[in-house]
């Protein structure tokens, strides 16, 4: 696994109003944060961020030891190191299950996972071939988590993965999302769900536009 050293220091975002107002956060290969915070509070805006899907507006992203600022090479940087799991999936519907999964891939000349062995850990390797509108709920997470990890990605951003989920679907999530840390793969989980950030390993909480460690 690459390494992985990411910084916020002092980040802010507002849109109408101030969002994100001071976050600094570490982030490395032993990292599996979770997030939790009400709605509103800027959970996705800070994940999207992190994701390189986001600009910020002032403070310090350093991502591998580089600067991000306007001219950095976005595209190239998430290809190479992110995997990113939407709060609504964000799969193709004109595409199959394979399709979609494969869809980083096709962005540049970066070492993937294999298909089948990524489909059959998460137990969608008989839809490969289903249009992805056929599916389940469970199943387009699943799906939007096989696409997430193709690249073999360092850092994983998860947005409430297991927000539609019933508890057998979730427990599946978490351990798969225990497993892939395991390998050395940093994981930061945004969640509404006390219980489901106690499967991570620090949990912090988003209020007022900062972060602070939850205290649960
Ligand atoms: N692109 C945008 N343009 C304008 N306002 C935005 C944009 N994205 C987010 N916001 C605003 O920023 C605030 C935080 O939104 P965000 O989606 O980060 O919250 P969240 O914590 O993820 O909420 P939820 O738990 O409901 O997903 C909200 O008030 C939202 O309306
Ligand atoms: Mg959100």
């Amino acid at each position: 696994m690459n390494e992985l050293s990411v910084e916020l220091s002092h980040v802010r975002k507002s849109y109408h109003r101030p969002v994100l107002k001071d976050i600094t956060l570490h982030i490395d290969n032993d990292s599996f944060i979770a997030i939790l915070g009400k709605s509103g509070s800027g959970k996705s805006t800070l994940l999207n961020i992190l994701g390189l899907l986001e600009r910020y507006d002032a403070g310090e992203y350093w991502f591998n030891g580089k600067p991000i600022r306007n001219d950095t090479d976005y595209h190239a940087l998430r290809l190479h190191n992110i995997g990113f799991i939407f709060q609504s999936y964000n799969l193709i519907p004109t595409l199959t299950c394979r399709e979609n999964i494969l869809l980083p891939t096709l962005y540049g000349h970066v070492q993937s996972r294999d298909l089948h062995r990524l489909a059959s850990l998460l137990d969608i390797e008989p839809l490969l071939d289903q249009s992805v509108t056929t599916l389940s709920g469970g199943e387009k997470q699943r799906v939007a988590i096989a696409r997430a990890l193709i690249l073999d990605p360092c850092l994983l951003l998860a947005d409430e993965p297991t927000g539609n989920l019933d508890p057998k679907n979730r427990d599946v999530i978490f351990s798969l999302l225990r497993s892939e840390h395991k390998k050395g793969r940093a994981i930061v989980l945004i969640t509404h769900d006390a219980a489901a950030a106690k499967e991570a390993d620090s949990v912090m909480e988003l209020k007022n536009g900062t972060l602070i460690r939850s205290t649960d």
